[in-house]
C-alpha cells in the first residue's frame, strides 16, 4: 500500500491548516514516505476521523533501538478538526483489535504508539482509556525568545567537547540511558550501543557539542545537530532553520547547580551565531524532572508520543 487515500489526504490538508491556525510554531503532520511500511488505513464510520498504521522494525544493535521497540506499529491521527473523541475511539479500537504483529527478531519487544500536536486533546481520554501513556514529548524553542535563567558564575568551565573527551562523553552517556530506562522511553539494550551518541557529538563541527569541566574532570555534556543533521525532525516545526537539540546529562552527583543551564545555554548562543531560528528536542514524559528543567529553559511542548509496551516475553 502506498497511497492514504482521498478521505485521508482531505483530512491531512484540513487538520495540517487547522493546526497552523492553532499554533503557527506546529509543523505538519507527517506523511508516509518511499519505503514506509503503511499497514492500513482505518476510518471511522463517520469518516470524521482515520487511523493510518505503519510497522517500523528497527535491529536491536541500531542505537535507535535505544528509543524504540524494535517491532513498532505507529498510528497516525487524521482527523476533522472538532472530530469527537468517540470517533477517535473507534479508529483505535478497530486497530487495537487487528493482531498485534510478531517481533521481529529474538530477544525483540513491540510497541504500539501514537504521536499526537498536544492541542489534540479529545484524543487524549480515548488513549488513556486504552492503556496508552505518554512516552515522550517533543518541544521547541525559538531562539530569538529572550533567556528565562540568568547564568551564575561558577567554577564550571563550559567549553567544545574534543577528541579526548570521547572516552568520557561515552561514560556519561551510559549515564543518561541507565537514568531514563526506568522512566519507559528508552528501552534496555547493550550497554556499548548509546556509544555511537558520543561518537557522533564529537565529530560534530566544534561548538555543536560541549562539555562541562570542574576542576578538570567532565561532569556533563550536550549537543544539537546542526540543521544540515536535523532534518529527520524538522519537520514537528514550521520555522527554519531548526536543529536538534539531542543529549543533555550532567552526572548524578553534580545535577540542579544550574550546569544543565550553562551547557544548554552555550549550545543556544552557538546555534543561534549560527543561524538558527528554532531548537527542537524529544524528552522523556513521565520523568518528572525533565519538563520542569526543559520549560524553565524557554521550551515549550508540540507533540506527544502516546505509547502502549508490550509486557516483555508475552
Ligand atoms: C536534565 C539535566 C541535564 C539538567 O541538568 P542540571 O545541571 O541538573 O540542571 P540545572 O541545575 O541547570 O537546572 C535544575 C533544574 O532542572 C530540573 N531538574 C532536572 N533534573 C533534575 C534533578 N535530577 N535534580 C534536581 N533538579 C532537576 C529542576 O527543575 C531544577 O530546577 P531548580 O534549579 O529550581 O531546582 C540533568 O538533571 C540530567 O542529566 N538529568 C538526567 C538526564 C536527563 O533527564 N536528561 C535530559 C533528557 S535528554
Amino acid at each position: 500500500m502506498n497511497t492514504l487515500g482521498p478521505l485521508s489526504e482531505e483530512l491531512t490538508a484540513r487538520m495540517n491548516e487547522t493546526l497552523r491556525d492553532e499554533d503557527p510554531l506546529l509543523g505538519k503532520l507527517p506523511t508516509p514516505q518511499p519505503g514506509d511500511d503503511l499497514v492500513a488505513v482505518l476510518p471511522a464510520a463517520s469518516k470524521r476521523a482515520v487511523g493510518v498504521v505503519r510497522q517500523v522494525d528497527t535491529p536491536l544493535d541500531s542505537p535507535v533501538s535505544l528509543w524504540r521497540a524494535s517491532t513498532l506499529e505507529s498510528l497516525q491521527l487524521r482527523h476533522e478538526p472538532h472530530c469527537s473523541s468517540r470517533d477517535i475511539a473507534e479508529v483505535l479500537d478497530a486497530w487495537l483489535d487487528s493482531p498485534e504483529p510478531a517481533v521481529s527478531e529474538t530477544g525483540g519487544d513491540r510497541a504500539r504508539s501514537v504521536r499526537i500536536p498536544v492541542i489534540t486533546t479529545q484524543a487524549i481520554i480515548p488513549l488513556i482509556e486504552r492503556g496508552f501513556a505518554p512516552s515522550t514529548v517533543t518541544l521547541a524553542r525559538r531562539l530569538s525568545s529572550p533567556p528565562l535563567r540568568p547564568i551564575h558564575r561558577t567554577e564550571v568551565l563550559v567549553r567544545p567537547a574534543i577528541e579526548n573527551d570521547r572516552h568520557r562523553m561515552r561514560e556519561l552517556m551510559r549515564e543518561l540511558v541507565s537514568t531514563e530506562i526506568p522512566f519507559g522511553a528508552v528501552r534496555e539494550r547493550t550497554a556499548t550501543l548509546s556509544d555511537t551518541y558520543a561518537d557522533e557529538a564529537v565529530s560534530l563541527d566544534p561548538g555543536w557539542a560541549v562539555v562541562a569541566e570542574l576542576r578538570g574532570e567532565v561532569i556533563g555534556w550536550a549537543n544539537i545537530a546542526p540543521p544540515e543533521l536535523s532534518t529527520w525532525a524538522a519537520d514537528s516545526v514550521s520555522t527554519r532553520p531548526a536543529a536538534y537539540l539531542g543529549v543533555a546529562i550532567v552526572s548524578r552527583a553534580f545535577r540542579a547547580g544550574g550546569v544543565g543551564h550553562a551547557l544548554v545555554s552555550d549550545l543556544h548562543a552557538h546555534a543561534a551565531s549560527a543561524g538558527v531560528d528554532t531548537v527542537l528536542l524529544d524528552a522523556s514524559a513521565q520523568n518528572p524532572w525533565s519538563m520542569p528543567f526543559w520549560q524553565r529553559e524557554g521550551y515549550r511542548p508540540l507533540w506527544t508520543t502516546w505509547q502502549r509496551r508490550q509486557p516483555q516475553g508475552l
